[in-house]
């Protein structure tokens, strides 16, 4: 345990020296290390045998060159999430951050500025693998004009729009984040039947004229109280009947074990004092709260996300109703 948390170390100053998209790319000699990571030769030298030692290198000759897994993991576009993970270790995702969060300290939603465009790349290629798996349930066919609410680069209303032609949506999120989806819309030549809105998550309420809306990865944002606030707006500005669809990491839905993915992003929620941990029923009464009604619930397995289609209800419904009973599988 103690190795593995000093390899990542080296792994994430390797990158931060910019060496790790170069050695994916192709081996180094120790002159080209030292010259593009500004560092003296002889420390050059050491820290590139030390990397071989733990496995992250090999040495061919005079050349080094990246572990396979670590530059398979390298090219399949893991260094957004490295990054971010690297923010979080120092901002809030470490012991004194995680004693805090269960002392009752909120950490805010944002990420640090200088992350958001990591955030972005890896949203985009988050929504790539589960978008198809939501863009499949039929509630999407009637619909007219889709919330995406904190929806980062647009990755899902990009893939809604595209296969429902009748479909419009608005994204909203911060300025910050909306700079990175525009270009995303932009590439998928959507400006059209996309728009994007500043909007602050925690407060501005979501404006009218939507028939459908789509919380992907935010809630575990939010501890329960400001997650029912944020409900409550969604449900405010939608009319009865119209589906609200939550998309997320949601250990304890699906029957049996967490999977390794779940269980890690559970620390996530833990750290940042949302606490988001809900079984079927806690989110159910989440929902039911601010008068939205699941649905059905469906694990994703390829992801391991877990999807819960929702509806907007009159007056309030049962809060004591069980959900155990609508779980779906979905290979
Ligand atoms: C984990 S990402 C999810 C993005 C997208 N829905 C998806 O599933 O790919 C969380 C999103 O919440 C946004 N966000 C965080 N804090 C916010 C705030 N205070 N106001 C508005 N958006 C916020 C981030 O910019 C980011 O796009």
């Amino acid at each position: 345990m103690i190795r593995a948390r000093k390899i990542l170390a080296m792994v994430e100053a390797a990158d931060k020296l910019g060496l790790l998209t170069e050695l994916a790319r192709q081996p180094l000699t120790l002159t080209d290390v030292a010259g593009r990571a500004e560092i003296d030769r002889g420390m050059a030298y050491k820290f590139l045998t030390i990397l071989a030692w733990n496995g992250i290198l090999m040495r061919k000759g005079d050349h080094w060159a990246l572990d396979g897994a670590l530059r398979a993991e390298v090219e399949s576009g893991a260094l957004p999430l490295l990054r971010i993970e690297g923010w979080a270790t120092r901002d809030h995702l470490n012991a004194f951050g995680i004693v805090a969060a269960l002392r009752g300290h909120r950490s805010p939603p944002e990420i640090d500025n200088h992350y958001v465009g990591a955030l972005a790349e890896a949203m985009l290629r988050g929504a790539r693998a589960s978008a198809p798996h939501l863009a499949r349930l039929p509630l999407w066919r009637d619909r007219a004009h889709l919330a995406d609410l904190a929806g980062g680069t647009g990755g899902y209303a990009i893939l809604l729009c595209r296969m429902y032609p009748h479909l419009r949506a608005t994204v909203y999120d911060r300025p910050e984040m909306l700079e990175h989806t525009a270009r995303a819309v932009a590439d998928a030549r959507l400006d059209d039947r996309i728009a994007l809105e500043p909007w602050e998550l925690r407060g501005d309420p979501v404006p009218a004229g939507h028939d459908c809306a789509l919380l992907s990865h935010v809630l575990h944002l939010l501890d329960a109280s400001a997650r029912v606030g944020l409900l409550g707006r969604v449900r405010a500005a939608l009319a009865e009947g119209d589906p609200v669809v939550v998309h997320d990491f949601m250990p304890g839905t699906a029957p049996g074990t967490p999977s390794p993915e779940e269980a890690a992003s559970a620390i996530d929620w833990l750290a940042n004092g949302s606490g988001f941990l809900p079984d079927l029923d806690e989110l159910g009464a989440e929902l039911a709260t601010a008068q939205i009604s699941v649905r059905s619930v469906t694990p994703l397995a390829a992801t391991r996300t877990t999807v819960v289609s929702a509806a907007c209800t009159r007056g309030l419904p049962d809060r004591h109703s069980s959900l155990n009973g609508s779980v779906e599988r979905k290979s």
